[in-house]
């Protein structure tokens, strides 16, 4: 096992030994560590289980070091930390745990590497190495981890009843390693999750929200997000999304089914993106849509203005999952109102007017837009997402070469609301927006040139409309 760890993690691992034996501790690197070496995962925390003291161990170990590394140790969870060469290391005393029903608090006690083994929520991650002199590096693994590994098999150590009862987080964690790690759920520990679903009230929304975020950035989001759906854990947690499941046919017309569609189009961007936010606008774009389907006859089903409806969306859902009210939100608000504007671009006779709205409106997001934007092509029909494509080419050449001439990106009209007010002798009413648009729009619109003077002069004509004089 410790083969796979690089030399410093070895290094670092006779240190603690040295440290167990000092103290006559039996000590294991366990959990997360163990199975991401053997799974052949990068990985930059250890655990550290003893049997034992394991703040008194952390501090032994510290000693082992020059310089010593600083110990940072929380008494009342019997928990120490420190960090050695870029590797956190978290030490811990085995111990037993048994949980109340109303919370995912457990009632610790001091027990056996046994008894630790035995509280941990997948086989997978209850694999232990022994740092101790009889045995160093042995693999201890009573629950078949290893096994399940070859298998890619995410089990319950335990009857998944109990191990799901106890602490609920673990129905979100089996599903986000599932999406992970590119691993099936065991048929005993998936009815285990389908059976407890409702206990997951008693989780905060800050740690559901959290694992939802790294299903989001695993390879193939589609993975946890299908599983969520189809257990009904996200009946629960995110309602909106199921929503937009389903396709449904009358007279002959039919639509998409929306929820599969959303869940390709953000397997699609995670492939072209890292970014956390991007994928989110990917899991949102189209999240107006229930709400505007209606069905038209002669026309089939419509979705007019779902992209504005969606929009507006975005910061309730963010609220309601403690997601940032920042401009990580405003920027997924944005793609989500954004998303079809360059698809209408695709047409012929496109103005250079309406290329340079979409970058103002856009700005510095553009390319994040049009990465959205080819995601959510999702035919089947090979040729047609080919043209697509190629259409969507033509128009970033154009926004390209628009932006090149005209500078729009991040462009600020030249006349700001403050000078209206400063020019008129006016206090901020509607009056001083409505100029301040017919200015911004005349520009993009090539109606007047873009400087100052020509605004000016522009901004005269449309007060004397509005019955203003300038007063300076
Ligand atoms: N664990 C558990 N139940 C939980 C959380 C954690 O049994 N709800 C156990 C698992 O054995 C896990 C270990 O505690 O391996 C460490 O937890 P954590 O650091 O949260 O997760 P990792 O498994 O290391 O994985 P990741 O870092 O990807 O979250």
């Amino acid at each position: 096992m410790f083969t796979s760890c690089t030399e410093k993690e070895r290094f670092i691992f006779k240190k603690i030994a040295h440290g167990g034996e000092n103290l006559q501790t039996s000590c294991y690197v366990i959990g997360g560590f163990v199975r991401d070496k053997l799974i052949g995962r990068n990985t930059s925390d250890a655990d550290i289980v003893c049997v034992g003291d394991g703040i008194k161990l952390a501090h032994e170990v510290a000693a082992q070091f020059s310089p010593q590394p600083r110990v940072a140790f929380f008494k009342n969870y019997g928990t120490a930390h420190m960090r050695v060469d870029g590797l956190d290391i978290e030490f811990v005393g085995a111990r037993k745990e048994s949980y109340r029903y109303h919370s995912r608090n457990p009632e610790v006690a001091p027990g056996t590497l046994h008894d630790d083994q035995n509280r941990r929520d997948f086989t997978i991650n209850t694999m232990a190495i022994s740092l101790n002199k009889d045995d160093y590096g042995q693999l201890i693994d009573p629950f078949g981890g290893i096994a399940d590994i070859s298998e890619k098999r995410i089990r319950t150590p335990l009857d998944p009843a109990q191990t799901f009862s106890d602490d609920p987080l673990r129905m979100m964690r089996a599903i986000r390693f599932a999406s992970q790690l590119q691993f099936n759920i065991d048929e005993q520990t998936w009815q285990g999750i389908k059976d407890n679903v409702e206990r997951i009230q008693i989780i905060s929304q800050e740690r559901i929200t959290d694992e939802l975020n790294k299903i989001l950035m695993s390879e193939k989001p589609s993975v946890g997000l299908d599983l969520l759906y189809q257990c009904g854990l996200l009946h629960r947690i995110f309602p909106q999304m199921v929503d937009l499941a389903g396709a449904e046919y009358k007279e002959g017309w039919g639509h998409k089914d929306n929820f599969y569609h959303t869940l390709l189009v953000v397997d699609n961007i995670a492939a072209h993106t890292a970014d956390l936010w991007l994928r989110w606008a990917a899991v949102l774009h189209d999240i107006g849509k229930p709400a505007t389907k209606k069905f038209e006859d002669g026309h089939g089903w419509t979705f007019h203005g779902h992209e504005v409806v969606g929009a507006r969306m975005v910061p309730k859902i963010f609220s309601r999952l403690r997601l940032p009210q920042d401009s990580k939100m405003q920027f997924v608000k944005k793609m989500v109102e954004l998303h079809l504007r360059p698809i209408s671009l695709t047409k012929e006779n496109i103005t250079d007017s309406a290329i340079r709205r979409l970058l103002f409106d856009a700005g510095d997001d553009i390319d994040a837009l049009m990465t959205l934007c080819k995601a959510d092509i999702t035919s089947k029909n090979k040729k047609k997402v080919r043209l697509y494509l190629d259409n969507f080419e033509m128009v970033q050449q154009r926004l390209h070469d628009v932006e090149e001439k005209d500078r729009i990106r991040n462009w600020q009209p030249p006349i700001t609301g403050e000078m209206i007010m400063d020019i008129f002798g006016i206090s901020p009413c509607r009056k001083v927006g409505d100029i301040k648009n017919a200015i911004k729009d005349a520009i993009l619109d090539g109606v007047i040139e873009n400087n100052y003077d020509s605004a000016y002069d522009y901004m005269l004509i449309k007060a004397k409309e509005l019955n203003l004089e300038p007063v300076k």
